[in-house]
C-alpha cells in the first residue's frame, strides 16, 4: 500500500513517472468496491464505460450514457478518500462538439464528483482535450486498442502492429499530450511500443494489455477479482476467484435454508 495517505494529484502522479515509482489503478463502480479498492491502496480509481459490460450486461462499451457514468460516479465518489476520482466519457458524450464535451464533462465534475474525466481517441480530440483543460478539467487520455471502436476493428484486437499503425498511436499519444492531458492510458499494444512511448512522453502512461514498460497499470476490477469469469483475457491476472466463492456461498445457503438449517435459534429474536 501506498504510504502517503493525502488525497492525490494529477501532478502527484507526475511526480511518480519522474521518480519512476509505479502509478496503480483498478475500476470502480459503486461505494463498497470504491472504498475496499481505496484502501487498498490504489493511486487513482477510474469509473469505466467497462460498466456496461460488467455491471448492466451489455456487449460493448457503446449503450453506456453520460446518466449512467453519472449515476455510478457518484456512488464511487462516496466511497473513496485518497484516490484521485476518473469518469469516462462515454460514446458520443465527446465527440460531437467541443462545447457538448465541455458540457458534459463539467456534469461529471460537478454532479458526479470526478475529480479528472478520460476520453478515448488521438489527434481527432485534441482540440477537445485542449477546451476541456482551459477550463480546468483535469484531461487523461486513451489510445491504442480503442473499445468505442470495435465495430471498426472487428474486434478488440491488438494496435500498432503495422508501422503505419504504430506511427499513428504514437500521433495520438503526442496529440494528447500538447492538448494538455495529465496522462494516457495505453490499451493492447505492444511491450515495444508502450515502452518507447512511456520513454518519450513527459506525461505518465498508464497501460492495460501493454507490457510491463508504462508507468502504471490499470485492470477492471472484476477481471482482476475474478468475478466477471465469463470473459478470459491473457493479459489480466486473477487475484481472487468471487465468481467461484460467491456461487459456493449461494449454494451453502441455498442448502441450509432448504434443509432447516439457517437461520437458527441464535439468528433469530425472541
Ligand atoms: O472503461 C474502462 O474500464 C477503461 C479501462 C479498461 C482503461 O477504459
Amino acid at each position: 500500500m501506498n504510504a502517503d495517505q493525502r488525497p492525490m494529484t494529477t501532478a502527484r502522479l507526475q511526480r511518480l513517472k519522474q521518480k519512476g515509482e509505479k502509478i496503480v489503478s483498478l475500476t470502480a463502480y459503486d461505494a463498497t468496491f470504491a472504498r475496499l479498492i481505496d484502501e487498498g491502496g490504489v493511486d487513482f480509481v477510474l469509473v469505466g464505460d467497462t460498466l456496461g459490460m460488467v455491471v448492466q450486461g451489455q456487449e460493448t462499451t457503446l449503450p453506456v450514457t453520460l446518466e449512467d457514468v453519472l449515476y455510478h460516479c457518484k456512488m464511487v465518489r462516496r466511497g473513496i478518500k485518497r484516490a484521485l476520482l476518473v469518469a469516462d466519457m462515454p460514446f458520443l458524450s465527446y465527440q460531437i462538439t467541443p462545447e457538448e464535451a465541455l458540457r458534459n464533462a463539467g456534469r461529471l465534475m460537478k454532479e458526479g464528483g470526478a475529480d479528472a474525466v478520460k476520453l478515448e481517441g488521438g489527434t481527432n480530440i485534441a482540440e477537445t482535450i485542449r477546451r476541456l483543460v482551459e477550463a480546468g478539467i483535469p484531461v487523461m487520455g486513451h489510445v491504442g486498442m480503442q473499445p468505442m471502436k470495435v465495430h471498426q476493428y472487428g474486434g478488440y484486437k491488438l494496435q500498432g502492429q503495422r508501422k503505419s499503425q504504430a506511427e499513428a498511436i504514437t500521433a495520438d499519444a503526442e496529440a494528447v499530450q500538447s492538448a494538455g492531458a495529465f496522462a494516457v492510458v495505453l490499451e493492447k499494444i505492444s511491450r515495444g511500443l508502450a515502452k518507447e512511448l512511456t520513454a518519450s512522453l513527459k506525461i505518465p502512461t498508464i497501460g492495460i494489455a501493454s507490457g510491463s514498460d508504462c508507468d502504471g497499470q490499470i485492470l477492471v476490477s472484476y477481471d482482476m477479482l475474478g468475478l466477471a469469469d465469463q470473459f478470459n483475457f491473457k493479459f489480466v491476472r486473477r487475484y481472487l476467484n468471487l465468481a467461484d466463492d460467491i456461487r459456493s456461498a449461494v449454494q451453502a445457503y441455498t442448502k441450509d435454508i432448504r434443509t432447516g438449517k439457517f437461520p437458527t435459534n441464535d439468528e433469530s429474536f425472541e
